[in-house]
């Protein structure tokens, strides 16, 4: 494959099912290594022991996936034949990739006229399967973009990045999806606090490494929570220098968002500008308050400016009321805030010192605590969830012909 082309399908993966039918074990490796490429974040891979006949009965009960690949030792008519059988169980827009024993041009133009996205020559290494999966699904579902999910506050410690810790634990850890968290607040950050790491970089040098593409510079910089939950390990910012400019800041969220499905960016206690510019291009903006009115008087206009940034458009606008009970008193109700805000209350979140500063006190993950789990599932990740599922759009987005096409319209043909 050539440089452009590898360089092409060197992007996050769009959401879909892919099955390996193989007997060869060196294939089913290849297939498992897939699952540690950052690409395939998204792509659940599912290897069986099996070949053309197992896929068939498969797919007469079950509906096909994305992408099959098939591996055979024997190439002929009688082959063919049973992946037309094949094509026929499958569903419209399936795609099928082939792995033979034979490097064989004429038997390879058969099997793309047949509209069989790609054939290999066995043994196959990860890293061949890679290229040549990614470049099928790239072409069949087209690349579809990363959600960046911003949370700011109305106030100070109003608890907006013990929040965006929660959401970050609760959508990698419950929702199994590879999620970043980071922030913009240079040397306020409290992260490293909450999620136990010692602030080893800078947002300077993490912006001068995304400006340079130096990947291995910010995969040094990444302090990896657990196999789906990666922060940037900002924090060791001057407090009171500026830090780096916004245009710098997307550069930084560009190249993160090409690297992982779910980027959470917490701009509490940070500058203007960096606020600004996350709220402007994220999907889904989290607004912050706690249920009282000195609270919630900045967080009424905290909306009214995020909807005018957004000039019309608000992505998703959701307003979490948090530390719910801690003065129940002088808190707002619930009907009052939405009048006030013109804005429904997304979630509330109790005021609960166990399971939020006991557990960041402690450095404790926040789902790996039984009750704070609780409270993620249940208050927290509804804003998400949908957005989450994996394969929800791969329907809408599925375009003419494949596989199955290209083996009717053949059978057609000779018809
Ligand atoms: N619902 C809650 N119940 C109990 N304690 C909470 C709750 N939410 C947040 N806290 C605690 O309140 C403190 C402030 O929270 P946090 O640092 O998340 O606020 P913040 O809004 O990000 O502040 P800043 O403006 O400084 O960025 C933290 O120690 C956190 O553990
Ligand atoms: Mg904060």
């Amino acid at each position: 494959m050539s440089e452009a082309e590898n360089q092409a399908t060197s992007i996050l993966l769009p959401s879909s099912k892919l099955a390996v039918y193989s007997k060869d074990p060196q294939t089913l490796e290849a297939a498992r290594g897939l699952e540690d490429d950052w690409r395939f974040a998204r792509v659940r891979v599912a290897g069986e022991d099996g070949d053309v006949e197992s896929a068939i009965r498969v797919y007469e009960e079950i509906k096909s996936p994305d992408l099959i690949v098939i591996q055979t030792d024997t190439i002929d008519d009688s082959f063919t034949e049973r992946l037309g059988e094949l094509a026929g169980h499958c569903e419209e827009g399936t795609s099928a990739i082939i792995i033979g024993p034979d490097n064989d041009v004429n038997l390879y133009r058969k099997l793309i006229d047949m509209g069989v996205s790609d054939y290999m020559v066995r043994p196959v290494s990860t890293e061949d399967l890679a290229e040549v999966v990614a470049k099928a699904l790239i072409e069949k579902i087209g690349v579809t973009g990363s959600r960046l999910i911003a949370l700011t506050g109305a106030k100070g410690g109003v608890g907006t990045t013990i929040i965006a810790e929660a959401l970050a634990c609760g959508i990698a850890d419950i929702l199994g999806q590879k999620t970043m968290l980071l922030d913009t607040s240079g040397g306020w950050s409290t992260l490293g606090v909450g999620l136990g790491f010692e602030p080893s970089t800078t947002l300077d040098e993490a912006v001068r490494a995304a400006e340079a593409n130096d990947e291995d510079s910010i995969k040094r910089m990444l302090h990896r929570v657990d196999e789906r939950l990666q922060v940037l390990a900002t924090g060791g910012d001057v407090m009171l220098e500026d830090t780096v400019s916004a245009e710098q800041f997307e550069v930084l969220i560009d190249m993160l968002m090409v690297k992982c499905p779910i980027v959470i960016v917490d701009v509490s206690h940070s500058p203007a500008a960096l606020q600004r510019c996350v709220i402007a291009r994220a999907n889904q903006i989290m607004v912050v308050s706690t249920p009282t009115l000195p609270a919630l008087r900045l967080a009424r206009s905290l909306v009214q400016e995020v909807r005018e940034v957004r000039g019309g458009d608000h992505g998703e606008l959701s307003l979490i009321v948090n530390m719910q009970g801690q003065a129940a008193s002088s808190e707002v109700s619930k009907n009052d805030i939405e009048k006030a805000m013109e804005l429904d209350v997304a979630a509330y979140l109790p005021f609960d010192p166990k399971v939020f500063l006991s557990n960041e006190s402690e450095s404790k993950k926040l789902t790996d605590d039984k009750a704070a789990r609780e409270v993620i599932n249940k208050n927290l990740l509804p804003l998400v969830r949908k957005y989450l599922a994996v394969n929800e759009n791969t329907d809408e987005d599925e375009p003419d012909g494949g596989f199955l096409d290209g083996i009717l319209g053949k059978l057609k043909k000779k018809a």
